[in-house]
């Protein structure tokens, strides 16, 4: 049997690693599982892309679409029409498809619509019902021509089912970016300014924001910043800046002496600041799921999310995308009232193994 992965975005990178890594075990026990790794290039600079194929250990891709960067419609346009010549000269029987970005869905829709090509989606079924995010799109568009569904949670099951998916189809299996941050996590290690900005354990805030509705307007920016440096009680506050959100600050020209922007860090040394931070404030979908296992207080600036069970048992609180939700929320986190949290089922870096033996028996 031969896989397609897929992988364009930064967090694809941590969901395909274990994948192929448990490729790789089963085909050293002779089991015939073929795969070629597919990088569409929507990321594409080092530190967005590289640096985490060389520190996951992901091997080379065997083809890059080089798509880059472009609006919606042109990523996806652009993905799909490399993406079907590479299928016109050689077709896989299954693509696996891994997340929500635009890289997932234009795969895909070209695997499915040559016919004989089955689709699978790790990560399937989760959904934040906000149609405004490109993401939410992506997920609803994947999961209509999926034949295999990959689940992370007993939410995404239920959602699944609700859209007339049978159970054959859904495979509960956990979540691939756990098994990667569990696998990682002895190696993670300080970034370089550690030393340099006197950083302590549990006594600064990393912030990460990128989300176009929190990004790509000047103000809003700016308002998120003043009320996360004012709400800061003079604390660090890490902030590793993203391509999109980079555009943004460049007009804002914002300066406070605890504010610290950085370059987007490599994995092994942003999962280390997080594991030491006192609390994360993102918009982000995987580091609420990624806080939730380190046990870390994580603020969320959005109003909706498809990880509902980072909220409901995890560290994670929604509180929307008004900044002045921002100074209570804080204030609850330095009186010592967060919640401690649990794990959600499975998510124990065994998912790719169990995706691997549903693969096994396709052969
Ligand atoms: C994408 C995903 C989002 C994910 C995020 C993580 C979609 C719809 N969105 O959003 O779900 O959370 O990745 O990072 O797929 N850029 C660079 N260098 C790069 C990559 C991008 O400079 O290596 C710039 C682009 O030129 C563009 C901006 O960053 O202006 C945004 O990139 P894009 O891939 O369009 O979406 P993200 O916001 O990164």
């Amino acid at each position: 049997m031969l896989v397609d992965i897929i992988a364009g975005a930064r967090p694809n990178f941590m969901k395909i690693a274990p994948i192929i890594e448990a490729i790789q075990k089963e085909q050293r026990r002779g089991t015939n599982i073929k795969y070629r790794l597919v990088h569409t290039g929507q990321h594409y600079d080092r530190n967005m892309s590289d640096s985490f194929f060389e520190q996951l250990g992901i091997p080379k891709p065997s083809i890059n679409l080089e798509a880059g960067s472009g609006t919606q419609a042109e990523q996806t346009a652009t993905i799909m029409m490399r993406y079907e010549k590479v299928l016109l000269s050689a077709k896989p029987d299954l693509v696996i498809v891994v997340g929500d970005v635009t890289s997932t869905m234009a795969c895909a829709i070209t695997a499915k619509k040559m016919g004989n090509i089955k689709v699978a989606h790790v990560e399937a079924g989760i959904r934040s019902n906000d149609m405004n995010m490109p993401e939410e799109i992506n997920r609803i568009v994947t999961d209509s021509i999926t034949d295999y569904f990959f689940t992370t949670t007993h939410t995404a099951n239920d959602n699944l089912r609700a859209t007339g998916i049978p159970d054959e189809r859904i495979f509960f299996v956990g979540n691939t970016m756990i098994d990667t941050l569990l696998k990682q996590a002895p190696l993670f290690h300080q970034p370089p300014f550690w030393n340099k900005l006197k950083l302590q354990s549990g006594e600064y805030i990393v912030l990460t924001l990128h989300r176009p509705n929190n990004v790509d307007n000047v103000s809003d920016l700016k308002s998120i910043l003043v009320a996360i440096i004012k709400a800061s009680r003079g604390l660090p506050i890490i902030f590793p800046v993203h391509p999109r959100t980079a555009k943004t600050l460049e007009g804002i020209g914002i300066r406070a002496n605890n504010l610290h922007v950085s370059e987007p860090l490599s994995y092994l040394q942003f999962n280390y600041l997080v594991q030491h931070s006192k609390v994360v404030i993102t918009d982000s979908g995987g580091i609420q799921e990624e806080t939730t296992v380190m046990h870390v207080p994580c603020i969320t600036l959005r109003d909706n999310t498809e990880r509902p069970e980072t909220c409901s048992m995890g560290t994670n609180e929604l509180i929307g995308t008004n900044p002045d939700a921002i100074f209570p929320a804080l204030e609850k986190l330095f009186a010592g009232n967060w919640k401690k949290g649990n794990i959600p089922y499975m998510w124990d870096g065994k998912a790719a193994e169990r995706i691997v033996s549903v693969l096994k028996n396709m052969v």
